[in-house]
C-alpha cells in the first residue's frame, strides 16, 4: 500500500503543492482533485483535512505522514513524531489590540482559537486573564466588544489591519512541520525514507 499523507486544506494546501512540485513529485492529481478529500498520486495516498485532524489521522496511525502548521502542535500536543520545519507556511503568533485603544488596567479579556497558547503566554508573564474561545474571525471580538484583545496567528498581517487592530506583542514565530506516526516510521522506514529525505532536503535547499 502505498504511503498515506494528511494534509492541511487551505492556506498550506497551496504552499505545500508547490513545494511538492519543486521536488518533482507529480502533483495533477492533487491540483484537479475539486471537492474529493482523498487523492491518489504515483507514489501517495493523500487525505486532505483541518490542521487539528491532520494531527488526530497522523497520531492513530491512518496517515503515516501529516503536513500541519506548529500552532497545531503547539496548541493540541499531539503524540506524533515532529519531524522538522518546512519551507512555507512561515506565521507569527501574536496578541492584537485595537488602534488607539488605552490596554485596561482590569482583568483583561482575550478571544482566541488557541486556549492553550493563550494560558500559557499569559501565566509566562505572571497575568491572570479571562479567555474566551471562538472558532474563527477572532478579529471580531476587541470590535464588537467581547475582549480587550485577540491571540491569533498572524501571516501577512492584512486581516488585523483591514479590522483596524496593531500587534502589541509577538511571541512565537513558526511554520509548517512534517510529522509522522510513531510506529510507521518503524515499521514503513524504508517506504517513508525518500520522502521524508526529499522533505528534508527540500528544507536544506531553500
Ligand atoms: C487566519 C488567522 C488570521 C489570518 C491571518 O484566519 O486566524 O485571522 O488568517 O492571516 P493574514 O495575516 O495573512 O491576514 P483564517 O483566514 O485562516 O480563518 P479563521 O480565523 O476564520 O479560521
Ligand atoms: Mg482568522
Amino acid at each position: 500500500m502505498k504511503p498515506c499523507i494528511a494534509l492541511t486544506k487551505g492556506r498550506l494546501e497551496k504552499q505545500f503543492l508547490d513545494f511538492f512540485k519543486s521536488l518533482s513529485y507529480d502533483v495533477d492529481p492533487l491540483v484537479n482533485k475539486g471537492r474529493k478529500l482523498r487523492v491518489e498520486t504515483d507514489d501517495f495516498q493523500f487525505v486532505f483535512a483541518k490542521g487539528v485532524d491532520v494531527t488526530t489521522y497522523v497520531e492513530h496511525g491512518i496517515a503515516d505522514l501529516g503536513i500541519v502548521g506548529e500552532d497545531i502542535l503547539a496548541e493540541f500536543q499531539p503524540d506524533v513524531y515532529n519531524l522538522f520545519p518546512l519551507p512555507f507556511g512561515q506565521c507569527r503568533m501574536a496578541l492584537a489590540t485595537e488602534e488607539g485603544k488605552v490596554w485596561p488596567e482590569r482583568k483583561r479579556r482575550i478571544a482566541s482559537k488557541y486556549t492553550n497558547i493563550t494560558k500559557e503566554f499569559f501565566k509566562q508573564k505572571g497575568e491572570s486573564v479571562e479567555i474566551f474561545k471562538l472558532e474563527g474571525s477572532v478579529e471580531l471580538a476587541p470590535i464588537l466588544g467581547l475582549a480587550d484583545g485577540i491571540v491569533d496567528i498572524v501571516e501577512t498581517g492584512n486581516t488585523l489591519k483591514e479590522n483596524g487592530l496593531v500587534i502589541k506583542e509577538e511571541f512565537f514565530e513558526f511554520s509548517a512541520r512534517c510529522i509522522a506516526n510513531r510506529s510507521s516510521l518503524k515499521i514503513k522506514r524504508d517506504e517513508l525514507a525518500t520522502v521524508i529525505e526529499s522533505f528534508r532536503r527540500g528544507v536544506v535547499v531553500k
